[in-house]
């Protein structure tokens, strides 16, 4: 147990709200630093909100001086592959600039431990379906090659400044908190499974499949969706290791099942869990989505002894419809009540 404080720039947002609840429960104390642009207030539940802008320097050396962390997990970033095609420079300033300036209140405060959450969009569209990290780094959009760039600034850091810096490469992060506290939101919603529930609840006509002539066996793409919660359980890994390892090298590792799932699958495994008929219309393709993506985990395992405990679909779906009806709950009693 310890009692570190975490200082988890973009807190307020999926992956990073879930990860605060992990570090909670393993006895840290997390602190959220967030500019609430696209996280939300509501999902600062297991420590203090220190509300800023990645790119203010000053404010957030004020907070890492206040707070006194050991350690930082990076979040904050814009995470719409669509958008960062049409307005690269947004991403080039908030995920690159926004992480220079972490990088720098953290070597001007002697503080110099970061995980960084990353992203399967470096590889591109890989040549292998099952990836390793010695695949090809070949982002197609403007929102991987930022993910990329941060990846070979912090490993330029770790050479030259002794930095302890692990990058996680996450696949289709799914699911929410089993007690449906916090969950996945995005404005707008893109991703695949809330866009389903959403269907399920009747909230959307239709469920739109981008592609059913793909060369896979369904004709429908494969991905490897791993579940939040694992997510986060290996960024608190991430930080144990590098505390307690000599070894400063740059660390990148893949968090993902190993096992592939396709669109036309989660679409039937979300009937089964909702007991909803689910709508659904076959589209042309999405421009930049490659076939498959399904991650080879082993180093993460070897690395960290990580690997998913919910693997299971039906388990991801569930705990997301728990927290996709609690949320439509509580969005409509607080319409009624008029404090939305
Ligand atoms: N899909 C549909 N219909 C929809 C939405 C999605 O058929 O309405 C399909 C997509 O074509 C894709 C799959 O469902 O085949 C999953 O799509 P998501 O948008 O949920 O997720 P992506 O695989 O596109 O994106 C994820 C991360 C991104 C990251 C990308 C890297 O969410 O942040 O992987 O490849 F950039």
């Amino acid at each position: 147990m310890t009692n570190d404080v975490i200082l988890v720039t973009g807190g307020a947002g999926y992956v990073g709200s879930h990860t605060c609840l992990a570090l909670q429960q393993a006895g840290y104390q997390p602190v959220v630093y967030d500019d609430l642009s696209r996280g939300y207030r509501w999902a600062v539940r297991f420590g203090p909100l220190e509300e800023g802008n990645i790119l203010d320097t000053r404010r957030l050396i004020d907070a890492i001086v206040r707070h006194r962390p050991a350690a930082i997990i990076h979040f904050a970033a814009l995470t719409y592959v669509g958008e960062s095609v049409l307005d690269p420079a947004l991403y080039y300033r908030n995920n690159i600039a926004g992480t220079l300036s972490i990088l720098e209140a953290m070597r001007e405060t002697n503080l110099n431990t970061i995980v960084f959450s990353s992203t399967a969009a470096v590889y591109g569209t890989p040549s292998l379906s099952l990836i390793s990290e010695d695949a090809a780094l070949l982002p197609i959009n403007p929102y991987g090659a930022t993910k990329l760039a941060v990846e070979r600034m912090l490993a330029d850091f770790v050479q030259a400044y002794g930095f302890r810096a692990a990058a996680l490469r996450y696949f289709n992060a799914a699911g929410a908190d089993p007690e449906a506290r916090i969950g996945e939101a995005h404005d707008p919603e893109t991703h695949l499974i809330p866009l389903v529930l959403g269907a399920a609840a009747g909230h959307r006509k239709t469920i739109s499949i981008f592609g059913s002539d793909y060369p896979t066996p369904d004709g429908t793409c494969i991905r490897d969706y791993i579940h939040v919660l694992d997510l986060a359980d290996a960024h608190i890994r991430a930080l144990t290791y590098m505390k307690a390892t000599a070894d400063a090298k740059f660390l990148a590792l893949n968090l993902g099942t190993g096992q592939g799932t396709s669109v036309r699958e989660v679409i039937d495994s979300a009937q089964l869990v909702t007991g909803r008929h689910i709508p659904l219309d076959l589209t042309a393709r999405r421009e930049g989505d490659p076939a498959i993506l399904v991650a080879d985990p082993s180093r993460a395992k070897k690395v960290l002894g990580w690997s998913a405990v919910r693997p299971s679909l039906e388990t991801q779906i569930r705990d997301a419809w728990r927290w996709y009806q609690a949320r439509f709950d509580s969005d409509s009693r607080a319409t009624l009540l008029g404090t939305k």
